[in-house]
């Protein structure tokens, strides 16, 4: 190479490194505005969100096995608050699904410890003001599940397969058969990827205690982690992209990978529940020293707990919004 091409090349490149700290800092600019833990932000949406997440929190509490006695009672008071919150900010609890949904929830919640034997009287007290707004056709809280129903489901069309697979918190003792695995991987990589560049790998360790160190260090997977017979980790190459443009391409391919990963796995009997990566520095250099073969380039995406279904099992209904909530036609 020239001089001159050097010179181009070295110009090109300090541009490009430029672009990508402008990019970065704009996204930091963004994400900080509008983060619903910015005291600022009190639109609908934020608030609603907080609302679906702490609902979830309780939900997904009484889909474990083994929920631990009296939970909640905090994160259900918690959620009162942020209703609360929603009504004194001037939103109408009758046109928010996810508020609609909490006040559901919140009432399975109160019936699943009745039912042993526990009254939390505080959320009892504070539910009474919002129980008018109930609406009692719609199924909240948890769904019992037999396998053998299920399993017809999934071999049925493709809107019943598609609507079978939940997010499942509960596994059977079975040990994963690594054939299964791979027909599941190999499924999912007829997921689109960007520029048919296939960034993502999934990384399926046979070792126990790999996946016991995994299940240390992972979040949210708090009281069903002794359930979990393998973490699959979702890895993308960040080596695969070239702009700053393309500087969030890992997530997105490693989302629509994982996305397809969780359907086949489902379609061959395995159930699973998509954990997130908290993306703190720390935390992934453990997750990278545990999982000694991921190379640096990798960016650890998330990652998936699995084990096959139990005969009978439970998982939290995570109730949708309205599809004119999410399909806008204009
Ligand atoms: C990116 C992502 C991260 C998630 N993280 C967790 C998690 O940390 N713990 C958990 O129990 N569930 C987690 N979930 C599962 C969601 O709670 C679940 O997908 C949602 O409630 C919808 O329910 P469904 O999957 O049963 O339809 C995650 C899902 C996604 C897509």
């Amino acid at each position: 190479m020239n001089i001159i091409d050097f010179l181009k090349e070295q110009k090109k490149w300090t541009v490009s490194k430029y672009k990508l700290w402008k990019a970065y800092h704009s996204d930091y600019e963004e994400y900080n505005h509008w983060q619903y833990h910015n005291p600022n932000v009190k639109t609908q949406n934020a608030l609603e969100a907080k609302i679906l997440r702490q609902t979830h929190v309780i939900e997904k509490g009484m889909s474990l096995s083994h929920p631990r006695e009296k939970f909640g009672v905090q994160k259900a008071l918690e959620l009162l608050d942020f209703i609360d919150e929603f009504v004194e900010c001037g939103y109408d609890i009758k046109d928010s699904v996810p508020v609609l949904n909490a006040l559901g929830v919140i009432k399975a919640y109160l019936a699943y410890h009745e039912e042993r034997g526990f009254k939390p009287e505080d959320v009892l007290v504070r539910f009474e003001k919002y129980s008018e707004y109930l609406l009692t056709e719609e199924k909240y809280g948890i769904i019992e599940v037999n396998k053998a129903d299920m399993e017809k489901e999934v071999h049925s069309s493709f809107p019943e397969f598609f609507m079978s697979r939940h997010s499942v918190r509960q596994f059977s003792e079975r040990t994963i058969d690594i054939e299964d695995i791979k027909k599941a991987v190999k499924l999912a990589m007829k997921a689109p990827s960007a520029c048919n560049r296939q960034s993502c790998k999934a990384y399926f360790y046979q070792d126990k205690d790999v996946n016991k160190e995994l299940g240390k260090v992972i979040a949210g997977n708090t009281g069903f982690d002794g359930e979990v017979q393998n973490y699959i980790v979702v890895t993308s190459d960040m080596s695969a992209f070239y702009d700053p443009f393309e500087r969030n391409q890992v997530y997105v391919d490693g989302g629509i990978f994982t996305m397809a990963l969780v359907e086949a796995l489902h379609y061959y009997g395995i159930a699973s529940c998509v954990l997130q990566n908290g993306e703190y520095k720390e935390r992934n250099l453990k997750f990278k020293e545990i999982c000694k073969n991921i190379p640096e380039n990798e960016k650890i995406i998330l990652f998936i707990a699995i084990g096959y279904y139990k005969d009978d099992f439970t998982y939290a209904v995570s109730h949708r919004k309205n599809v004119e909530d999410v399909l806008i036609v204009r």
